[in-house]
């Protein structure tokens, strides 16, 4: 018999409990608890039937070659390692209105232009408005199959019977499991639906990609939550008011992480940027204190970015720092440093750090550069328009090598940039080769001196 039972989970991270809990013992956000019936027979009877496999040996497996299906849109083929492996379930997220119906539909279109058959399953718009979005993004074959509805066992049948090579599923949060008796959107809900097309992916051989809406507020279970049980999970960043869109691989089974995707919003739907670093030093202030561009390496590519810093002289007791696109406790660490080591009086000064656009960088490598345009905007005296700057701090106030220089060098080199400022453990004969400058530094106060 199936009985109802009462739980509550964390919409942050899934925790589950018994009773309703002020802390999540799991995640530590504060007021994350909802309350969900369960039903257990029901879930016990969806949890699949059983299968008999016997153990095999490593050696008898045999690799079917890797087919991979390239969706013709290289930023988004390079986050997935290379195109989209069959039979895999791919987790596209990110805030609303930030484009992902748009790129899964582009996907759609060039997937259909060659050949292979792709059933779009949107539970949040009519037809009448996919093929208004799709108008705008180009034609489109007749074996674009879509299908509206948010029935957990019609889109299974669908699926099942379309023998398609792709799915998208737009989104996770409309979709409804019958025998649950909570509300779509919620955690026993979302993790059931993704259970149900994990085992699809696999048994049908087909590649599902399912889209996920994270919210500030966390109103809908957040797709946090479905992270380990998919095989890749891609997360649309950048700010929806400026036109950059960065597509990064979060985790991916088949392919290496935290490479990047970067696109541009067009009335004609997302289109590739060939070179980051041009689109992110757009529009740079020239001869502005504060404003430094550092190096960033995002899985295979360095970018170049421009880190902008407000130094100004506080009105309140202790004074404001405040960061946007790099972690807020390294920013207080390299103004520490600065102090100690470097001389510099900042207790009296509010301090603001910025990426230019949009995105969010967690190289360290770009330390010694936030620490110049701190300094810089401290001292109101530009740094060089055409100097780059790398390194890591290290808290005596040393300059620690980073990953990839070689490569860090040559991008800057392309983009016309005459110094480096490079860590003094990684100076490469082969940068001698170069047009660009190098010039090397083992300490904090020695990089102050050269700017
Ligand atoms: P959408 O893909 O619907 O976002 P999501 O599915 O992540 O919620 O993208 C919506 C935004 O993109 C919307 O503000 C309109 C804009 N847009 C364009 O600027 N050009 C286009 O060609 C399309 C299709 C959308
Ligand atoms: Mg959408």
């Amino acid at each position: 018999m199936a009985k109802e039972k009462q739980v509550f989970y964390c919409k942050e991270c899934g925790y589950e409990s018994v009773k309703w809990l002020g802390q999540c013992p799991g995640c530590h956000s504060w007021n994350t608890f909802v309350e969900e019936r369960i039903t257990v027979g029901a879930q016990k009877h969806s949890s699949n039937k059983k299968m008999v496999v016997a153990p095999t040996s490593i050696l008898d497996v045999t690799t079917a070659d890797e087919s991979r299906i390239k969706t013709n849109i290289s930023e988004l083929d390079r986050v997935l390692g290379g195109g989209i492996v069959k039979g895999s379930l791919v987790l596209v997220g990110g805030d609303p209105g930030i484009g992902k119906s748009t790129i899964l539909l582009q996907m759609c279109r060039n997937l259909v232009a060659k050949g292979d058959s792709v059933l779009y399953v949107s539970g949040e718009e009519s037809p009448s408005q996919i093929k208004m979005r799709a108008e705008r993004l180009g034609d489109f074959s007749k074996d674009m199959m879509l299908l509206c509805d948010n029935d957990m066992d019609n889109i299974s049948a669908a699926i099942q019977k379309s023998k398609s090579d792709v799915v998208v599923i737009d989104s996770i949060q409309t979709v409804l499991v019958d025998e649950i008796s909570s509300a779509p959107g919620t955690v026993t809900q979302v993790r059931e639906v993704t259970a149900r097309l994990m085992q699809l992916a696999k048994t049908c051989d087909v590649a599902i990609f399912i889209v996920g809406h994270v919210t500030k507020e966390g109103t809908v279970a957040g797709p946090r939550t479905l992270e380990h049980m998919v095989d890749s999970v891609l997360y649309f960043e950048g700010d929806s008011n400026n036109g950059f869109r960065i597509l990064r691989g979060v985790k991916n089974r088949f392919g290496s992480t935290n490479e990047i995707g970067v696109f541009t919003m067009t009335d004609k739907g997302l289109v590739e940027v060939d070179n980051p670093s041009q689109v992110m030093l757009n529009g740079r202030p020239i001869g502005v204190p504060g404003s430094v561009v550092v190096s960033s390496l995002e899985g295979t590519r360095p970018i170049l970015v421009e880190i902008q810093t407000l130094v100004c002289q506080t009105n309140f007791n202790m004074p404001r720092r405040t960061s946007v696109g790099v972690d807020y406790n390294r920013v207080n660490l390299i103004m520490a440093v600065l102090e100690k080591r470097a001389g510099l009086n900042l207790w009296g000064y509010d301090a603001y750090v910025s990426v230019a656009g949009g995105m969010r960088i967690n190289d360290p490598a770009i330390d010694l550069g936030v620490a110049c345009a701190i300094a810089s905007g401290f001292k109101n005296k530009p740094v060089g328009d055409d100097i780059m700057i790398i390194g890591e701090i290290g808290l005596a106030g040393e300059i620690r090598g980073v990953s990839n220089i070689l490569q860090r060098v040559k991008e800057a080199d392309k983009m016309g940039f005459k110094t480096c400022i490079i860590p003094k453990s990684n100076y490469d004969k082969a940068m001698n080769e170069l047009d660009i400058k190098i010039v090397c530094v083992s300490t904090l106060m020695e990089a102050l001196g050269q700017i």
